[in-house]
């Protein structure tokens, strides 16, 4: 099963995709994922990526569809793969479409998680990673059983340099403006499913297990 995880950023996109691939025993694919880890080995790639993250600015198309063929291209995708956070514009989708006609493959299912703005601010700015696993929490929403470390791991949490304000409503807006045309794009495909975001983490995800189970 080929799928495509869209929504803005702190929609819930990282954390349904854990459930998602340990349900259906797919790779997780987040473009954002990559970067932070071309970052943290400093390379040339990541190098470049961090200075439109910090600024909350998306990385240019070429970078991005560059390190997805890439890894599209690895002998794991061969029976499916969810995307989380790519494509991210009507350029990158197109991309997509053409990269996988190559690879005679098809995508699936195009979920959308929508959360209305207000949520989305709250999330990011609460939100605190494992540095060692890379899980996900949240202060209120989601914290771990101790203050600080992860419960699967025991990893020390850290937030994110681009969770802090200012960057969080550069991130939104710019996001915002590049998902009215792309969400265009997968409903004209006919691909589309929007699911409520503003449920609870487990509700999100039956929401999300049903239209993949073709249940719904
Ligand atoms: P990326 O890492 O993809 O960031 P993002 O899209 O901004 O999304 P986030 O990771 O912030 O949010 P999420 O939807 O995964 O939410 P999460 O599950 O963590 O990208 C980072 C940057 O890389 C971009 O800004 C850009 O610069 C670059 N980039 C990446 N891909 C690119 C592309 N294709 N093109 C160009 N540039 C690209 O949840 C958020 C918080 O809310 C957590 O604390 C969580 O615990 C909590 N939460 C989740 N669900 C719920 C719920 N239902 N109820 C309450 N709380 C919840
Ligand atoms: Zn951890």
């Amino acid at each position: 099963m080929n799928i495509v995880l869209m929504g803005l950023p702190g929609a819930g996109k990282g954390t349904q995709a854990e459930k998602i691939v340990e349900e259906f025993k797919i790779p997780h694919i987040s473009t954002g994922d990559m970067f932070r880890s071309a970052i943290k080995e400093g390379t040339e790639m990541g190098l470049q990526a961090k200075s439109y993250m910090d600024q909350g600015l998306l990385v240019p198309d070429e970078v991005v569809i560059g390190i997805v063929r890439e890894r599209l291209g690895k002998d794991d995708c061969k029976d499916g793969f969810l995307l989380d956070g790519f494509p991210r514009t009507v350029a990158q989708a197109e991309a997509l479409d053409e990269l996988l006609e190559q690879m005679s493959k098809k995508i699936d299912h195009v979920i959308n998680i929508a959360v209305d703005k207000e949520s989305l601010l709250e999330r990011l700015t609460g939100r605190r990673i494992c540095s060692n696993c890379g899980a996900t929490y949240h202060l209120i929403y989601n914290p771990p059983k101790v203050d600080g470390i992860c419960d699967k791991c025991g990893g020390e949490l850290y937030q994110r340099d681009d969770d802090k304000e200012e960057t969080v409503a550069t991130r939104l807006e710019v996001n915002i403006k590049q998902t009215e045309p792309l969400l265009k794009f997968y409903q004209e495909k006919d691909l589309l499913r929007t699911i409520d975001g503003n449920q609870k983490i487990d509700e999100v995800f039956e929401s999300i297990a049903k239209i993949l189970r073709g249940l719904n």
